[in-house]
């Protein structure tokens, strides 16, 4: 993440824009600064994906136990001939991009007739993730049109200016599954009350299954998702001037069955103190004591129908793999 920088990168096709030095990092601050003085110790999750962090999640999502990127991938594969050939201009939305792996199986579909006209917008917190994905996209595909934003899509998603052709919203890899459930229908609905006449919204959903397919997804044998929960603070540290030190602290994650998620955390392997200039007086870390750092929230199709409530919006379709293991749901108004 990368608050200070507001320098906006204009080239023939694209553009990258950063809009996070408006939130500022006083906001990212405060919220590392209440998530750690909780009772109950938190950082969220969205303070993964500095440059270190972006790279340890694309190096997960090939891992043999991460089932989710791979499934998703082959759902988005069987559906992007029909998803991308309208024979009229519309735009895409991309929501938390990362790297561009999974547009690129949609731009790959698009036919050389519906190349005209068609705009890209990936919107992510990592600058570094926007940069990479832009610079690649351009080169693949140079007849796209691309407009970047560093954002946080929470908060900002009102700034991001769109023209007024159609869109398809995409939020994919099951980022969704991130939020509290409350989190998530407000993520919904105000996506929803975004919505006009044609456009859709398409999100992916990773689905309940077996406990020791989930349980191995988040524990991997080579100890990259280990890594990538302990850079998090790194990422802290860096952003409160903190001196937490990775390695008193251990990786835990296990599958919540009663609330249907993955929780991720950072246990205390000895007693510890950790300073801020930020602190009034140090946090005390007891050995055992522990930073929850992520949920990763699973669904059936009954919970994702239940998070429309009385919205407007409408499930136009639900694909999914053979093994039902993952679901990319479209909605419309
Ligand atoms: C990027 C939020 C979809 O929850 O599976 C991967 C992040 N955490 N391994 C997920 C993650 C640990 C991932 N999402």
């Amino acid at each position: 993440m990368n608050f200070t920088n507001t320098e906006t990168i204009q080239k023939q096709k694209f553009r990258i824009r950063n809009l996070l030095p408006e939130i500022g990092i006083d906001q990212a601050r405060k919220e590392i600064l209440s998530g750690l003085t909780n009772k109950k110790k938190t950082i969220s999750s969205k303070f993964f994906y500095d440059k270190k962090g972006s790279e340890l999640f694309e190096e997960i999502t090939q891992l043999p136990e991460y089932y989710p990127t791979r499934t998703e991938k082959s759902i988005l594969e069987s559906i992007a001939p029909k998803l991308m050939n309208r024979n009229s201009s519309f735009e895409i939305i991309e929501l938390g991009s990362g790297d561009c792996s999974k547009i690129s199986i949609l731009l790959d579909a698009v036919e050389e007739r519906n190349q005209k006209n068609l705009n890209y917008m990936p919107v992510d917190v990592s600058m570094s993730a926007i940069e990479n994905s832009v610079t690649e996209l351009s080169e693949r595909f140079p007849w796209l049109q691309i407009n970047g934003y560093v954002a946080d899509f929470i908060h900002q998603l009102g700034q991001i200016s769109h023209s007024d052709k159609p869109r398809i919203i995409c939020f994919l890899g099951s980022t969704i599954g991130n939020f509290a459930k409350n989190e998530s229908i407000e993520i919904i609905q105000n996506l929803a009350k975004g919505l006009l006449k044609g456009d859709s919204l398409l999100i992916g959903f990773d689905l309940v299954k077996s406990e020791p397919v989930l349980h191995s997804a988040y524990n991997d044998s080579k100890g990259v998702t280990e890594r990538f929960n302990k850079n998090i603070l790194n990422v802290v540290n860096e952003i409160i001037k903190s001196d937490f030190n990775a390695s008193d602290f251990e990786h835990r994650s296990f599958y919540n069955s009663k609330k249907s998620r993955i929780e991720m955390h950072l246990v205390a392997n000895k007693n510890t103190l950790i300073n801020s200039p930020l602190f009034e007086e140090p946090i005390k870390f007891y050995k055992g004591d522990s930073i929850q750092t992520e949920n990763s929230h699973k669904y059936t199709i009954s919970t994702i129908e239940d998070m429309l409530g009385n919205s407007e919006l409408e499930i136009i379709n639900i694909y999914t793999d053979p093994k039902k293991w993952f679901a990319l749901v479209e909605f419309c108004i």
